[in-house]
């Protein structure tokens, strides 16, 4: 479960996320749905420890990822919005090194790595330079190497942007078995579709405050009749 409790932050001139309260159960695909610069890259960087959290605090599983952020880290997989890290390794090494950091045996990491990498089509790619790689060659390493370590907990922030058809169906595939096992997906979008395709419960995020929470259903039932989701959707997020 993760605990997101009453979070605040502001850059310089801009307050991104503001008073922010959620709780993502086990067992869900968890969407957290909003329009650009609503805030939900803000909030998936305090959830990783990457920004730190001026007000509020988020609890991963039970662990304060402020207080204990190692502890935290072993817990979840995080797939940032722009992939553009560790350009100068090469894919193997790239894997080989996240399979050191989270301690993966070395009898099931080669089998792993060829699976996934295999599921991704980017195997052939493995002895090249990451900074050669496109944009969805490069989510797709980052989200190979999230799998590998096998996390409780997934962190994706827009994991679908730039992947190509059948590379996002083999993600979402994983994403539903991933729930099935009775763990947490929580990623971001601003799409809709993909969010009414895939998810279990949804977050509607604008201007740094949680809209909605509940799964869809609830949504459609709470705010009126309308069976158009696309202009309920816009009528959230218009006036903030
Ligand atoms: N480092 C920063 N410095 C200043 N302002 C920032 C910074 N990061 C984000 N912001 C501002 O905070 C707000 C929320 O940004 P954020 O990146 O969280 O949005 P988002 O919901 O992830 O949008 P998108 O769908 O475009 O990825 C925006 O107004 C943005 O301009
Ligand atoms: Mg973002």
């Amino acid at each position: 479960m993760i605990e997101i409790n009453h979070i605040s932050k502001s850059f310089p001139g801009k307050q991104a996320v503001k008073d922010l309260y959620l709780n993502i159960p086990d067992g869900k695909i968890f969407g957290f749905l909003g329009p650009n610069g609503a805030g939900k890259s803000t909030t998936i960087k305090m959830m990783t420890g990457i920004l730190p959290i001026d007000e509020g605090s988020i609890r991963i599983n039970g662990v304060d990822v402020a207080e204990a952020p190692m502890k935290a880290k072993h817990l979840f997989g995080y797939v940032p919005d722009r992939s553009d890290i560790f350009l100068r390794l090469k894919g193997i090494e790239y894997l080989n090194f996240i399979a050191d950091v989270f301690h993966v045996p070395k009898q099931v990491r080669k089998e792993k790595i060829e699976y996934l990498t295999k599921s991704f089509g980017i195997y052939e790619a493995l002895d090249d330079h990451i900074q050669t790689y496109s944009h969805g060659m490069r989510q797709k390493i980052v989200v190979s190497g999230v799998l590998l370590h096998d996390p409780d907990v997934w962190i994706l922030d827009e994991p679908l942007t730039g992947l190509d058809p059948k590379s996002s169906y083999t993600l979402k595939e994983m994403m539903r078995e991933h729930a099935a096992r009775g763990k947490i997906v929580f990623f971001s979008t601003h799409v809709l579709e993909v969010v009414e395709q895939l998810c279990d419960e949804v977050a509607i995020i604008n201007n740094g405050h949680v809209q909605f929470q509940g799964n869809m259903a609830e949504m459609r039932q709470q705010f009126k009749e309308d069976d158009n989701l696309e202009r309920l959707f816009l009528e959230l997020t218009q006036n903030g």
